[in-house]
């Protein structure tokens, strides 16, 4: 029985995630800044998938306590889904410094952080999966979204990195670059219906990816040709756009 840790478990990619992952009986650890806010996910997972399930407290931005809250898991997982994020508008985060801090702090520097722990680990065993949830924001900074989008740029390029580093430690590392997800993150945003996919489509995708080992996973499929074609508008045209 595979374990599966989720980091940003009260959010709903990673509620459906870690739904997905209880097809496969895993034992699932869910981990968040509020775990009051767990405890009825872990009763689901118990009661309504039959999977053991255990909540851990775990904030992405208190750097110094990773190392702890990774030591004190009762079971070290086979699998660990690094979920958390945070946006918020862009107008707002460039006027705010604890704004743009926090944006890149949770979106970059704590992923960073927890993953270079859980990554040692897995070197060491020579096994694990490793999977980022990024996002096609990161593929090319724009107007209206350019702190978070370069903060999931840099999620990006280190879990390029981490894949390659892991390869030769048999620890395999894999991307996901969701497009848009109808979530609390996005309640407030109009989405294109066409476009966006719902959580639990996003956490199927992801089962699946981890199943056949992709490297990069883009959700929907058809965000690898969407984010081809504005990476190749040239600068000059693409500055006009105020996208
Ligand atoms: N929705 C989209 O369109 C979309 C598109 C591309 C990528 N993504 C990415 O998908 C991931 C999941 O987001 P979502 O759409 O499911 O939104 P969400 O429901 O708002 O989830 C965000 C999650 O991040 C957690 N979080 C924020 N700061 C944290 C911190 N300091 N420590 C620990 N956890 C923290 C939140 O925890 P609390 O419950 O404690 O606030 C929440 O569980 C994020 O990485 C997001 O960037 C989303």
């Amino acid at each position: 029985m595979p374990t599966v840790l989720v980091l940003g478990a009260t959010s709903d990619i990673g509620i459906a995630i870690a739904t997905a992952f209880t097809k496969d009986r895993c034992y699932i650890l869910l981990a968040a800044r509020d775990t009051e806010q767990l405890q009825p996910l872990q009763s689901d997972m118990i009661i309504r998938h039959g999977v053991k399930c255990d909540i851990f407290r775990f904030d992405a931005t208190d750097f110094a306590s990773h190392k702890a809250f990774y030591d004190s898991l009762p079971v070290k997982p086979d699998v660990t889904i690094c979920v958390f994020g945070y946006m918020n508008d862009n107008e707002v985060v460039i006027r705010d410094e604890a704004e743009t801090l926090r944006t890149i702090n949770t979106n970059y520097t704590g992923a960073v952080s927890i993953l270079n722990i859980v990554a040692a680990d897995y070197a060491a065993k020579k096994q694990g999966i490793i999977v980022g949830i990024s996002s096609v924001a990161g593929e090319r900074g724009r107007y209206s979204n350019y702190i978070y989008g370069s903060a999931k740029a840099g999620f990006t390029a280190y879990l390029s990195g981490l894949r390659n580093r892991m390869f030769h430690e048999k620890v395999h590392v894999m991307t996901v670059l969701p497009g848009f997800v109808y979530t609390r993150m996005t309640e407030h945003l109009a989405l294109p219906k066409l476009l966006t996919a719902t959580p639990e489509y996003v956490g199927r995708a992801v089962y699946k990816g981890v199943i056949k080992r992709k490297n990069t996973l883009y959700v929907k499929w058809f965000w690898k040709w969407i984010m081809l074609i504005i990476k190749m508008v040239p600068e000059p045209v693409f500055k006009r756009k105020k996208l």
